[in-house]
């Protein structure tokens, strides 16, 4: 569940598990541990935990139980909760403990318990994941460089489930990247809850980039998420110089409006990140944009709403996340009186079919055009299609008779749909003809 963050966190468990003999299946009623890695960041987070464990217990009601461990964001923030109201779980694991989870799984087949592991200990464990090689083969891999965050949004749990702002060593980042792309990932997609404020002794993201940038195998470059608080004037000059960077910039804004800017503390109103914006675009002029909004922000007037819709308009997002602010537990903005539960579904109701309309003229423009993609594998259809992504990430289909997985490709798109766009791969003559 979740964001990459915890979709690379995953696969580094499943690295660690194999130390002592344990290997995924996807066949559950096959498992002897269930690990179920969680998110904490909108409601009904605690509910969706206990739905699958529900789920495990009835699957295994005639069968040896396997053991059953919750990491992740909800383990982090409710975990006694979890495991005081749910006995059928053997262990809460927090997203800075998961590299003690070998020793946590031989002390339960010990019956030995010590089942909450929710302290913040990042160097430990980035010490023990460096010691435990990066299996992950795909074409495209994430890489966690810097995890937590000290930015106290108000609406947001995220310092509270992995706590302070920490950054990995320059040198662990190089050796883990080579090791991935001795694996065969073309692309690394470079995670952090607060990716550009990585900082390093004296290095920053800019200065990660270019010697990333130098690693031979190595096509592309991504990072996610920046804060528009973070960017500095060398990483808006790294999308120019930086060439293997891709000129997609997720940069979540969450409001239109500086002055709920203000009340969630995001540090920084609405001129500065259209200035970024611009300074970013000079920078580089191919660049686009994606973004995160939260709708209905406690206090949120018509007015501040019709600026939020002003800005989509305004920098035509080529994807947008939006959702309805959500109370969490323990943050400041949860006491905050909300805005009438039926004008916040007009309005998101609203604002998507905009940003919705915004990407359809997009993506009908890309028709009859040209991109570069990177194809990650072979769609489940079993007509010999492609799955790949572009430049600006877009997911693009394409048909082949040769296997095309782990291989940049030029591709013209013949059609689209909201959230695809299908092509067709174009070969060297007709290349040539383009080029002319
Ligand atoms: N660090 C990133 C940033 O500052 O933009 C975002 C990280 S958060 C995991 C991803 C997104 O979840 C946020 O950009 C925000 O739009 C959304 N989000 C976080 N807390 C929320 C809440 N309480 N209600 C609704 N959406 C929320
Ligand atoms: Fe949450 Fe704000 Fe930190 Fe992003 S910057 S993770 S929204 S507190
Ligand atoms: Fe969710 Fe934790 Fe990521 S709350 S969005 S899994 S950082």
């Amino acid at each position: 569940m979740g964001c990459q963050m915890n979709e690379y966190d995953s696969n580094r468990i499943l690295d660690l598990a194999k130390k002592i003999n344990y290997f995924p299946t996807k066949k559950i009623e096959e498992a002897n541990c269930y690990v179920l890695n969680t998110c904490h960041i909108r409601e009904k987070a605690t509910e969706k935990v206990y739905h699958e464990v529900g789920r495990v217990k009835k699957q295994f009601r005639d069968k040896k139980k396997p053991i059953v461990l919750i990491v992740g964001c909800v383990a982090q923030a409710e975990g006694d909760i979890l495991l005081k109201s749910e006995k059928y779980i053997d262990a809460v694991i927090g997203p800075q403990n998961y590299h003690s989870i070998n020793n946590i799984i031989k002390r339960i087949d010990e019956k030995d318990r010590e089942n909450n592991l929710t302290e913040f200990d990042v160097i430990k464990k980035f010490d023990e994941l460096n010691l435990v090689k990066n299996s992950n083969t795909k074409a495209s891999s994430y890489l966690t460089i810097q995890e937590g965050c000290d930015k106290f949004c108000k609406f947001c749990v995220v310092p509270y489930t992995r706590g302070p702002e920490y950054s990995r060593s320059i040198k662990e980042i190089i050796l883990e990247a080579r090791q991935l792309v001795k694996n065969g990932s073309k692309e690394i997609i470079l995670l952090g809850q607060n990716v550009n404020a990585y900082k390093y002794k004296n290095n920053h993201l800019s200065d990660l980039l270019y010697k990333l940038n130098d690693i031979e195998g190595l096509e592309r470059i991504r990072f996610t998420t920046s804060h528009p608080k973070d960017y500095t004037k060398d990483l808006i000059e790294a999308h120019k110089k930086c060439k293997k960077l891709m000129p997609l910039l997720h940069l979540p804004v969450q409001s239109g409006s500086s002055e709920i800017l203000k009340k969630m503390n995001r540090g920084h109103c609405i001129n500065e990140y259209t200035d970024l914006i611009e300074a970013l675009k000079e920078s580089n002029s191919s660049i686009k944009f994606s973004s995160d909004f939260i709708i209905a922000y406690p206090g949120e007037t018509d007015k501040d709403f019709e600026k939020t819709i002003e800005l989509v308009k305004k920098i035509k997002f080529i994807n947008t996340y939006s959702f309805i602010f959500s109370a969490r537990p323990g943050t400041p903005a949860a006491s905050l009186d909300i805005v009438d539960v039926k004008i916040a579904k007009k309005r998101l109701s609203l604002f998507q079919h905009i940003t919705n309309e915004i990407k359809k003229n997009y993506r009908k423009k890309l028709v009859n055009t040209f991109c570069n993609v990177l194809f990650e594998n072979k769609t489940k259809n079993n007509d010999n299609s492609f799955f790949g992504r572009d430049e600006y990430f877009n997911s693009v289909i394409v048909k082949s008779k040769i296997n095309l997985t782990g291989q940049i490709k030029k591709v013209k798109i013949s059609r689209n749909n909201q959230n695809t766009l299908f092509g067709e791969l174009i070969d060297y003559k007709k290349r040539e003809e383009f080029a002319a």
